[in-house]
């Protein structure tokens, strides 16, 4: 099965920086790579040849919701998928896994991918929670082939603390116990660390924050995909 990279940018390049990353950009064939840049930046992004992502996405049609953008919108620019679920909107908008899974409905109804995230804290992962956790959290997701699930350990985002291969691996396959769909592992993915994960046999890809940032970094990560 082809791996999936996907470069999820947060807050970072607005759309002219953005139109510079995609001038030195590089993926190889063999290997499937959608990126999230910020709302302001997808329009810049979508006349490119990789799928864009938006970083959420409402699950109404429309109405008194500032600050949020529909799915139809979306798939009016030419975005064609969007990640749901990402644990700083967990952690900082108060999402939960009601809103992941209403979003992801609304996302897929409209035509759009979607990479779901799931993840345990470091203090479930200490209190022996993660299974349960992961189990509540893909309980809710759709069953649907265009959705696809990224484990992200909230332990291992930004901090540069990766999962061990056999770490990620086995909560994979949990994941994939309970779900049948692509996983992708994020966690400070580095050209370093990155053949170990993406060999585990139920990798299917990674959701790189901080590396896909630079346009090298990123093309490296794909050719070791
Ligand atoms: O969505 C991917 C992101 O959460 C991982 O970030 O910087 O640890 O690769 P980073």
């Amino acid at each position: 099965m082809r791996k999936l990279m996907a470069g999820n940018w947060k807050m970072y390049k607005g759309p002219a920086e953005t139109l510079a990353f995609f001038d030195r950009f590089e993926a190889p064939d063999g290997v499937d790579v959608v990126v999230c840049p910020p709302f302001v930046s997808l329009e810049a992004a979508v006349g490119e040849e990789w799928p864009i992502y938006a970083q959420n996405v409402h699950w109404a049609e429309e109405g008194a919701f500032t600050g949020e953008i529909s799915a139809a919108m979306l798939v009016e620019i030419g975005v064609r998928g969007a990640l749901v679920g990402h644990s700083e909107r967990r952690q900082y908008f108060g999402e939960t896994d009601e809103s992941v899974r209403a979003r992801a409905e609304a996302a897929l109804e409209a035509g759009l991918q979607v990479i779901a995230c799931v993840g345990e804290s470091a203090a479930e992962r200490e209190g022996g929670l993660t299974e349960q956790v992961l189990e509540r959290q893909v309980a809710v997701l759709p069953r649907h082939p265009d959705l696809v699930i990224a484990y992200e350990p909230v332990w291992a985002i930004g901090t540069g603390k990766t999962a061990t291969p056999e770490t990620a691996q086995e909560a994979h396959a949990l994941i994939k116990s309970l779900h049948d769909t692509r996983v992708l592992y994020g966690g400070s993915v580095k050209p370093g660390n990155a053949a170990a994960l993406l060999a585990q046999p139920s990798i299917d890809g990674a959701l790189v924050g901080g590396a896909s940032l630079d346009p090298d970094s990123f093309s490296e990560l794909c050719r070791i995909a």
